[in-house]
């Protein structure tokens, strides 16, 4: 995810950037960029890659003169990783400069409307749209502050914005909506970041600024705006943590964090796909005809990204029937599978740089079929090599198991089925409208269920000394389950496993003994009465059962010992609830026994080898 900073005050401004810039590292990106007001006119420099060259580059930013200043690391969403798609941003004329953190959602609309009005555009960014509508608005205004709140009424989406105009020499302005900013007054000067440990070497006093408040400021002071331009007052806080406890926001580990992160990564990946109450999935790039044409879906990935693909099977099958083969890429790549005319490949990745997967999309294109590819990392080598890409906005992940990939995954698998189904006529606009309804309501779902997560804790701390733990589910509650025991054992290293709840008879249920826990999901009504049989047979074999099942389904605690509800959604929907308290259950059960969660042993993030 993006990080900005920026510097107005009596030191050289460049250095200071770059300093917070590596503080934000640790957020992810793959170029950087300072813009710095020299006394003259506004200069800057900006290159792809690591830090490490833009600090080379300039000299520790020494040869950039000037005390105020914008600075960006970029993790590309709109255009690849290169020079011309780094921050900062700029109006033609180079006299105002940007950096934005977030995803302006309505930015091909703003830029289609800027290009009529004769705007050339340097970069494929959705953030150079703000720059020049910044520069047409300030044409109009001659002040800053009015030109940003027109802006503000323009762009849809999240931002974080800072900005210098090179009329206004040492003023420094932020804004934001739903992406972070903050703002420390130190002693020689005032600085804005995405995030506390860019500044906290130059000071601890700090706003956070709220959304839609603009924070205009200089050398010596802050001034803080509401959206109708008014001058309000806030208080700062000053701040305890030490940098890297500041890294995570506060929370202890990078899972916890990003298991938290959920409900923003799912709008995030939501969001720019519906408008006005319909899919629109641009970078598709199938036609109606094409998708009716399709005879066969292959969904090919590895580990979390696989079981996103168990789940959306299902979807697929059921909703758009289509027939849907799930494999995991390692499997994949050396069968020799089917692929003919009309069958659609689609390889789902975070880091998309998985060796298995990539080799089963070359192996895909090699027969000649398209491959899409649903990816975390833009301009990775999965993102580069498919016919077409469609990003989830989960940001970097850091901790090695995945939680905000995996819910993103979900939601990408989502929107294609229901563009697939009523492009091949299987499904009503009424259900459409739905179901896009339900999918807009489960950031909120999700908050709720993280909420509770008090009592998951509790559970969690009885279950740290057990050996062997199983996941049962039919259906979606089977893929649900795949998930479950994979990140419970590989943060915790407890055995565990997921069995399809009608098979566990025919083998595995000999390991049931007294007190073996079983976490039972049932979330498909139509599949309840079957799924309480199989929790029947366990509990008489002495299982301790957990079960996660639908708000109103208390039918099931006269069976289960222990049961956490999700809120109601559509059937389809129920593994991006169904999945947080496991994922909460797996971390809390790990740093119980003092794991390091974020670091298990063994793993990598990213595997790129066979
Ligand atoms: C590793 C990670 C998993 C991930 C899998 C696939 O095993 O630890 O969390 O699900 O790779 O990675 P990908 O980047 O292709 O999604």
């Amino acid at each position: 995810m993006c990080g900005i900073v920026g510097y107005t005050g009596k030191e050289q401004a460049a250095p200071i950037l770059l300093d917070g810039l590596d503080k934000l590292e640790y957020r992810g990106y793959d170029s950087a960029g300072v813009a710095v007001y020299d006394g003259e006119k506004i200069q800057w420099m900006k290159a792809r890659g690591r830090l490490k060259i833009l600090r080379e580059m300039t000299h520790d930013g020494q040869i950039l003169p000037g005390t105020c200043g914008i600075g960006h690391t970029r993790w590309a969403t709109h255009g690849i990783p290169s020079n011309e798609n780094a921050h900062p941003h700029f109006n033609e004329t180079g006299t105002i400069a940007v950096v934005h953190n977030g995803i302006i959602e309505n930015f091909q609309k703003l830029r289609n409307r800027l290009a009529e009005k004769g705007y050339t555009f340097a970069s494929d960014t959705d953030t150079e749209v703000v720059a020049h509508l910044l520069d047409y608005y300030y044409k109009d205004e001659k002040d800053p502050l009015r030109a940003i709140l027109r802006t503000m009424n323009r762009v849809e989406g999240s931002y974080a914005l800072g900005i210098i105009f090179q009329d206004h020499p040492g003023q420094l302005y932020a804004v934001r909506k739903d992406s972070p900013l903050i703002t420390g007054k130190a002693a020689d000067g005032n600085l804005i970041a995405s995030d506390v440990p860019a500044i906290l070497k130059y000071t601890r006093d700090v706003y956070f600024i709220q959304n839609e408040e603009i924070v205009c400021m200089d050398a010596d002071s802050l001034r803080f705006y509401n959206v109708d331009g008014e001058q309000i007052e806030k208080e700062s806080v000053t701040i305890q943590w030490d940098v890297t406890a500041a890294e995570k926001a506060g929370y202890e580990h990078f899972m916890l964090k990003e298991i938290y992160e959920q409900p923003r990564a799912v709008i995030d990946t939501l969001n720019p796909r519906i408008r006005d109450g319909k899919i629109e999935i641009e970078e598709l790039g199938m036609t109606d005809e094409e998708i009716r044409a399709l005879r066969k879906i292959y969904i090919v990935a590895c580990g979390s990204a696989y079981h996103t693909g168990v789940v959306a099977k299902y979807v697929f099958e059921e909703l758009a029937r289509i027939p849907t083969e799930t494999d995991l890429a390692s499997e994949f790549r050396y069968r020799n599978p089917i692929l003919d005319e009309g069958t659609l490949v689609i390889v789902v990745s975070q880091s998309g740089e998985t060796a298995d997967t990539l080799a089963a999309l070359r192996e895909a294109k090699k027969q000649g079929i398209r491959v899409l590819g649903i990816v975390n990392v833009v301009g990775s080598s999965i993102a580069r090599e498919a016919d077409d890409v469609m990003y989830t906005w989960a940001g970097p992940e850091i901790a090695v198991a995945t939680t905000k990939a995996y819910s993103t995954q979900l939601i990408a698998e989502y929107l294609l089925a229901i563009r697939f189904a009523q492009a091949r006529g299987t499904v009503s606009e009424a259900e459409v409208d739905e179901m896009l309804a339900e999918l807009r309501r489960l950031p909120e779902h999700i908050e709720l269920l993280l909420g509770n997560k008090e009592r998951i804790q509790r559970f969690a701390n009885r279950y740290i000394a057990a050996r062997d733990v199983f996941f049962i589910g039919r259906g979606i509650d089977y893929a649900i389950s795949l998930e479950g025991s994979l990140k419970l054992k590989e943060v915790s290293y407890i055995h565990s496993e997921a069995y399809a709840a009608g098979e566990l008879k025919h083998g595995t249920i000999s390991l049931i003994e007294d007190g073996t826990l079983v976490a039972a999901v049932l979330t498909q009504e139509d599949l309840y009465k079957k799924m309480i049989s199989n929790m029947v047979e366990v509990k008489t074999r002495g299982a301790f059962l957990l079960a996660v099942t639908n708000v109103g389904n208390t039918e099931v605690e006269k069976t289960a010992d222990y049961v956490i509800y999700i809120p109601e959604t559509h059937k389809y929907f129920t593994a991006s609830l169904a999945v947080i308290p496991l994922q909460l259950f797996a971390y809390y059960v790990a740093i119980g026994k003092g794991c390091d969660v974020d670091k298990p042993r063994n793993l990598a993030k990213s595997v790129t080898v066979e």
